[in-house]
């Protein structure tokens, strides 16, 4: 056994510990679509964002915040992203309808972006790392205030017809969008995780 493993746990360290361990994925029914967020609380969490590690200090971090009608124009770009990567015989109406709807589901998205202007002195994958660490202190400030969140990604919420609402140009992408909204009565979501020792060599 490590030497830090018995040694008391500093408070703040603990603290930390607890927000990391406890954070969870919140599935849109586990969030009050009509609780109302702050936007003060938006802002804390993109304060947390501005500080994640970012390689020339590139801060390659960009976000649009979406909030009340501006969530109805999210939902017409994922509709017609929905369309146009719908073959005919494939196409539902209801489909369609139901990523109108989605943004509804949550009153505040986020759109995770990293931004490349083409001519960019480190690899791509530094700068995805870096978006990613900072929607990370977006989730983790978001549950330190009562929120639940999710990050949420795939094909039709990547689409460039959501990208382009978003302002990003190639090279620059978008990664998806984290939601924030207040737990729906009763919510509990749950999340496992394998021991660390399962993922850890220790050479010495
Ligand atoms: C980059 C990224 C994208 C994700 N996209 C989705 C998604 O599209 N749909 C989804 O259900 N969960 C998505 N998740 C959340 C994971 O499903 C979730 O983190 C995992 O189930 C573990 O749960 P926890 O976050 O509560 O620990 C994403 C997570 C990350 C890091």
């Amino acid at each position: 056994m490590m030497q830090q493993d018995t040694l008391a746990i500093p408070t703040l360290t603990e603290s930390l510990l607890q927000v990391i361990r406890e954070r969870r994925t919140f599935p849109p029914k586990d969030i009050d679509p009509n609780a109302p967020v702050n936007p003060e609380d938006i802002r804390l969490m993109l304060e947390a964002a501005r500080w994640a590690p970012n390689h020339g200090l590139t801060e390659p971090w960009r976000f649009t915040v979406f909030m009340g009608e501006s969530r109805k124009l999210l939902g017409e770009r994922f509709a017609e992203a929905y369309r146009l990567l719908t073959p005919p015989e494939k196409y539902e109406p209801e489909a369609e309808e139901f990523q109108r709807r989605r943004p509804l589901a949550a009153p505040v998205w986020i759109s995770i972006g990293m931004y490349r202007s083409g001519q960019d002195r480190y690899p791509e994958w530094e700068d995805l790392a870096s978006v990613a660490i900072a929607a990370q202190h977006i989730m983790l400030v978001a549950h330190t205030l009562g929120y639940g969140s999710k990050w949420v990604s795939g094909e039709i919420v990547e689409h460039e017809r959501v990208r382009d609402l978003v302002g990003l140009e190639p090279p620059s992408k978008l990664l998806g969008f984290v939601f924030v909204g207040r737990p729906a009565p009763g919510a509990q979501p749950k999340a496992t995780r394998s021991p660390i020792e399962s993922k850890v060599r220790w050479l010495s």
